[in-house]
């Protein structure tokens, strides 16, 4: 059984509006709609996981209530991290995890994610942790403080992208760690999985349209891709 857990429990304090990204008008809908739309259609996912912040849920039950498909809302934490494990506990408490759990963790911020959806539950009938990336086009430095200090070799760097796929179990006892170690500045959950349980998560194939909506600019682009219709 997979499960998508949904982030959307962060404030968008980058995107610089009175209410967060999530709940910003994109064509006939809301940000969110579109992760939400992309669940309700994906075969083989069962069920979502929303993680919510709460000055808002009413909001998002009002969202909610349009879709067929199980939604349980979940409160988020101060970071993305806490939020992801947050819904995780919430998964735990949620179902006796006998048969073989899989969950796709995915920020409601990246609204054109449905190939990389296929991508990653294809690579994760045979992965226990599958993350999408897409190759850097640009030459990266690494800068501390003023100072250049390294050049890493570009053919090396990759985006990193949401969904990333894991087996529950897998995930679950990696943030549990992180917890108790107090590991707390993971930006998603590959690099955790990564750290933590020192096994390297398989890859997948991630998509230029797949991108993160954090600023205004972003807004703009994701509506020329819908104008264009070659979202996904
Ligand atoms: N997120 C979350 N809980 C948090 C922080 C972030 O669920 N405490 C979610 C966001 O809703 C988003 C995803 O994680 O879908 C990626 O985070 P980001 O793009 O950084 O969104 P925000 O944290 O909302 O934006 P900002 O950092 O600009 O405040
Ligand atoms: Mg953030």
């Amino acid at each position: 059984m997979n499960v998508a857990l949904i982030l959307a429990a962060g404030k968008g304090v980058r995107f610089d509006s009175s209410f967060p990204k999530q709940f910003v008008q994109l064509n006939d809908k809301s940000i969110l709609e579109y992760s939400l739309d992309i669940v309700e259609e994906l075969e083989g996912v069962e069920m979502t996981v929303l993680v919510i912040e709460p000055t808002y849920e009413k909001k998002f039950r009002e969202i909610t209530s349009q879709y067929k498909k199980r939604i349980e809302l979940c409160p988020g934490g101060f970071s993305r991290q806490q939020s992801v494990y947050k819904g995780l506990k919430k998964i735990k408490e949620n179902f006796k995890i006998t048969e073989t759990i899989n969950v796709l963790i995915h920020d409601s911020a990246r609204p054109f994610a449905r190939t990389v959806f296929y991508n990653v539950l294809e690579k994760l009938k045979t992965e226990e942790a599958v993350v999408p990336v897409i190759k850097t086009k640009d030459t990266m430095y690494v800068i501390e403080g003023q100072k250049v200090i390294d050049s890493p070799c570009r053919e090396r760097l990759f985006h990193v992208q949401t969904p990333q796929g894991f087996s529950f179990n897998g995930i679950f006892d990696c943030h549990k760690i992180a917890d108790e170690k107090d590991m707390r500045a993971f930006t998603d959950d590959g690099s955790l999985y990564l750290k933590v349980e020192k096994r390297q998560p398989a890859i997948a194939n991630g998509d230029q349209k797949n991108f993160k909506i954090t600023d205004k600019k972003d807004l703009l682009l994701a509506e020329y891709y819908l104008s264009q219709n070659i979202s996904s």
